[in-house]
């Protein structure tokens, strides 16, 4: 694992940023993930799409995960909030931005289709995640199988607690989500999560130094050939190996540079 220390939440969004340009200027298939951490990375993208001309014509992406039950058109449907926080002013078809449908009464068929249609797209090139304060990525709350398909999952209370932010109360927030599993967010060829504010500081340790346990679904990342892991210094906090990481990134070798 890569472990990149930034000062500050915005300069992990410029690092960040400048990591999925790399692969938006090959064509790739990028993984979306929603929720607070990404966004600033959405609005770096967006500078750089107006700015500098990156172009994401020819990408396609896949989100992690959609709540069931609410309407794709809901202001907090994952279908709506990418599109309101990033493709809508960015030059990707809409088309081909892809979300689990959280409307199908069969949900087992839909995490199956969901899948499927990853694989026949050629697979993710890039997923991007946060993680939970529970150490969730995706909606993979503790104790899913390292190894589960995109399915049905009960939100922890803790989520629920989380996420009741962007809706009127907790009550409001859906109980149920489907999300790409801990076996399909592993298929993608390269991992990149972004954590930032000392709330995930727990978080990131459990992930990036405790042991690869369902307890912390995040620790995933361990087994990843690929997995990239950028945090601003209030994230950093419980890094136990945090000085190693510093003097690793300062004396990269020039071709391993973002
Ligand atoms: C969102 C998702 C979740 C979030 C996580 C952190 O698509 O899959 O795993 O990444 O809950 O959320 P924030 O960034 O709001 O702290």
């Amino acid at each position: 694992m890569e472990i990149l220390i930034r000062p500050t939440a915005a300069d992990v969004a410029t690092q960040a940023a400048r990591i999925l340009a790399h692969y938006a200027r090959e064509g790739a298939t990028l993984g979306l993930a929603t929720g607070s951490t990404p966004v600033a990375t959405y609005q770096e993208l967006i500078r750089m799409h107006r700015e500098e001309g990156l172009s994401f014509a020819q990408c396609r992406a896949f989100l992690l995960d959609e709540y069931i039950g609410l309407p794709r058109e809901h202001e907090q449907s994952y279908y709506r909030t990418i599109r309101r926080e990033f493709t809508e002013h960015i030059d990707i078809e809409d088309a081909n931005v892809h979300s689990p449908d959280g409307l199908l009464p069969d949900s087992d068929a839909a995490g199956r289709s969901y899948d499927e249609a990853i694989q026949q797209s050629g697979g993710v090139d890039i997923q991007l995640l946060g993680v939970g304060t529970n150490g969730h990525v995706g909606f993979n709350e503790p104790g899913s199988s390292l190894a589960s398909p995109t399915r049905l999952k009960t939100l922890h209370p803790q989520t629920v607690k989380d996420n009741a932010r962007f809706f009127d109360s907790a009550d409001d927030v859906p109980r149920h989500v489907l999300t790409q599993g801990l076996g399909t967010i592993s298929r993608a060829r390269h991992l990149l999560l972004l954590a930032t504010g000392e709330g995930k500081a727990p978080a990131v340790h459990a992930l990036a130094e405790g042991p690869v346990s369902a307890h912390c679904p995040a620790s995933i990342l361990q087994l990843h050939p690929h997995a990239t892991v950028i945090v601003d210094e209030a994230a950093a906090r419980d890094l136990q190996e945090s000085e190693y990481y510093r003097y690793a990134d300062a004396n990269k070798p020039s071709w391993q540079r973002h």
